[in-house]
């Protein structure tokens, strides 16, 4: 049993995160309104009058383009609110818990990237998320990374790419998806899961946690509608060229699970196995 502050408990991977650790930890899951990471003093007193062992940080401004189009809120909420986060660590003697993305590499690499690759974010979420990292480390020496990638989960709540996906199919016979963009599909509750049993060793450090395997746009909407049996649409690979979007997005996100082998831990399941059993059970 441990006392855990929790920031942005809210979002997609805060519920499964809250469903997952309440059953044996006293938590304290906190999101905007009543807490904002950018308002430090107020942030510390909140940790500080809870107490924690331990704060897990979630709270991020995780749209890419918004990212892009306003960057000063990108590195206020993510770079200086991680720092802030860390700095209340700091003041309570807690842990600290903060997960990152696989968009902190420029995409390049054709095989998944490992903890041993360099950083080089290609758009101002990548940056704003890798810089957080950097004020983290500067502040503290106990800390936990976990890197994760294209994740799903949350059902009624998730607004991204798999409702989306759904959505669209079920009013249209031809859907153009992107082919050249990679990433490792990850399903919010397995996540949950694994960052629950790796908190608990000690092990402090950076760790890449997503499903198993990756897989371009296109080929994840092709399963998408497999698994969900919709056969009235047909998924039109295009290039990312077609869509003029704000944000650069790095080629390839895809992450491998390095450090967590190495350490022998079982290698979690396949993303197609874990988005499988999220549309059966959770959007059927
Ligand atoms: N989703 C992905 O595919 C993905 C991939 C890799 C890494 N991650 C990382 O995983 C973590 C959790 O992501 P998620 O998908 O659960 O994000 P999410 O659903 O967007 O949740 C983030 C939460 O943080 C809150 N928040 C935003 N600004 C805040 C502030 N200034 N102070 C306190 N709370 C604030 C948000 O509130 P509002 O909704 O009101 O803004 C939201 O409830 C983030 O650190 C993200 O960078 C996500």
């Amino acid at each position: 049993m441990a006392r855990i502050f929790i920031t942005g408990a809210n979002g997609m991977l805060g519920r499964s995160l809250v469903r997952v650790l309440e059953e044996d930890n006293q938590l304290l899951p906190t999101d905007l309104p009543g807490t904002d990471v950018t308002e430090i003093d107020s942030l510390i007193s909140q940790v500080s009058d809870f107490g924690p062992e331990m704060v897990i940080h979630l709270a991020s401004m995780t749209d890419v383009d918004r990212c892009e189009e306003d960057p000063e809120s990108a590195f206020r909420i993510n770079s200086l609110g991680t720092r802030n986060v860390a700095l209340a660590c700091a003041e309570n003697d807690a842990v600290m818990v903060y997960i990152s993305t696989g968009s902190i590499y420029n995409g390049k690499k054709e095989t998944p990237y490992t903890e041993y690759d360099n950083p080089d974010p290609v758009n101002a979420y990548g940056r704003s998320k890798y810089f957080g990292e950097v004020y983290m480390r500067d502040i503290l020496n106990r800390f936990y990374i976990f890197y994760t990638c294209w994740l799903f989960g949350g059902a009624g709540e998730d607004k991204k790419f798999i409702p989306k996906i759904l959505e669209l199919a079920s009013n249209r016979d031809v859907l153009d998806v992107v082919d050249d963009k990679y990433g490792s599909p990850t399903y919010t509750n397995d996540l949950a899961r694994e960052i629950s049993g790796v908190i608990r060793t000690g092990y402090y450090g950076r760790y890449h946690c997503a499903n198993s395997g990756f897989v371009n746009r296109y080929e994840e909407a092709v399963e998408i509608l497999k698994i969900a049996g919709i056969t009235g649409c047909s998924i039109n690979p295009v290039s990312s060229d077609r869509f003029n979007l704000p944000a650069p997005r790095p080629r390839s996100e895809a992450l491998a699970n390095y450090n967590l082998s190495l350490m022998g831990r079982k290698p979690m399941r396949s993303w197609r196995e874990a988005l499988s059993e999220y549309i059966v059970t959770e959007l059927a």
